[in-house]
C-alpha cells in the first residue's frame, strides 16, 4: 500500500453510518472514493456529493450514491486531496481545476478532511505551482488584467491530452498565476476574492478542520 492509499484509508474511518461525504478529486480521493466504496459493501449507509464530473463518474462506477449539492441541506464531511499545504495549514488546490465545487463542499461542510502525503509540505504557498484561478469565459482577459494588477503573470491552462483549454466541469477556464515569492497568502487570498470574473481560486485558507499526513506508512494528524 502506498502513503496515498494508506491516508485514504484513514480518512474512511472517519466516516459514520448515514453521513453525507463530500468526494474530493485527484489519486488521492480517488483512492478515499474506492475505500468508502469498500465500507458501504461492509454495510456503511452513506450518500456523497462529488466536487467534480470526474470524481462523481469514479464513484458511481463503484457502487456509491451521488446526488447534486442543490439536493442536500448539510454535509457532514468533505475528503480532498491538496497540492500545496503550509506550516498554518494553508492549501492550495486546484491542479485538477475543479475549485469552485471543491471550496463549496470544503465550506459546506461540518467536517474537511485534508489527504495528502508528505510531497504536498511546503513553506509558503506557490512553492511548487502557480496559483490557479477560475475565470468565467467571457471575462478571462479583464480579469488576468486585473491580476496582473495586484503582480500576477501566467496564462491560460491548456489542455495538453486534447490541443485546447482547460474546462472545468461548470464550463470555466482556468488561468495559472505566479506571484512574487514570499507574497502573504491571505492578503493575496482576500485580493484574488475581489476581483470581477473570478469565479474561484485555489487558495484555502482556514478551511482545513484535520489534515491526514503519510510518511512512509506513517499517518500524522493535524487538527
Ligand atoms: C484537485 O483540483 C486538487 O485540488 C487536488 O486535491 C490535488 O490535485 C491532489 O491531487 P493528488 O491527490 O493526485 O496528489
Amino acid at each position: 500500500m502506498n502513503d496515498k492509499q494508506a491516508v485514504a484509508l484513514e480518512a474512511a474511518s472517519y466516516v459514520k453510518d448515514e453521513m453525507i461525504v463530500g468526494l474530493g478529486t485527484g489519486s488521492t480521493a480517488n483512492y478515499f472514493i474506492e475505500a468508502l466504496a469498500q465500507r458501504q459493501q461492509q454495510g456503511l449507509r452513506v450518500t456523497t456529493v462529488a466536487s467534480s464530473t470526474i470524481s462523481m463518474i469514479k464513484a458511481q462506477s463503484v457502487g456509491l450514491t451521488v446526488l447534486g449539492l442543490q439536493q442536500l441541506s448539510q454535509i457532514d464531511l468533505y475528503v480532498d486531496g491538496a497540492d500545496e499545504i503550509t506550516p498554518d495549514n494553508t492549501l492550495l488546490k486546484g491542479r485538477g481545476y475543479d475549485l469552485v465545487m471543491e471550496k463549496l463542499l470544503a465550506k459546506a461542510a461540518k467536517q474537511f478532511i485534508v489527504v495528502a502525503d508528505k510531497s504536498k509540505l511546503v513553506p509558503h504557498i506557490g512553492q511548487n505551482y502557480p496559483i490557479p484561478i477560475e475565470v468565467m469565459p467571457f471575462a478571462w482577459q479583464a480579469a488576468k488584467r486585473s491580476i496582473e494588477a495586484i503582480g500576477g503573470t501566467g496564462e491560460l491552462r491548456p489542455n495538453v491530452a486534447k490541443d485546447g483549454l482547460c474546462m472545468t466541469s461548470h464550463g470555466s477556464l482556468v488561468l495559472d498565476m505566479r506571484f512574487e515569492a514570499g507574497l502573504d497568502a491571505h492578503s493575496l487570498n482576500a485580493a484574488l476574492n475581489n476581483i470581477p470574473g473570478v469565479v474561484e481560486h485555489g487558495i484555502f485558507a482556514k478551511l482545513a478542520t484535520t489534515i491526514l499526513i503519510a510518511d512512509q506508512g506513517q499517518i500524522a494528524t493535524r487538527v
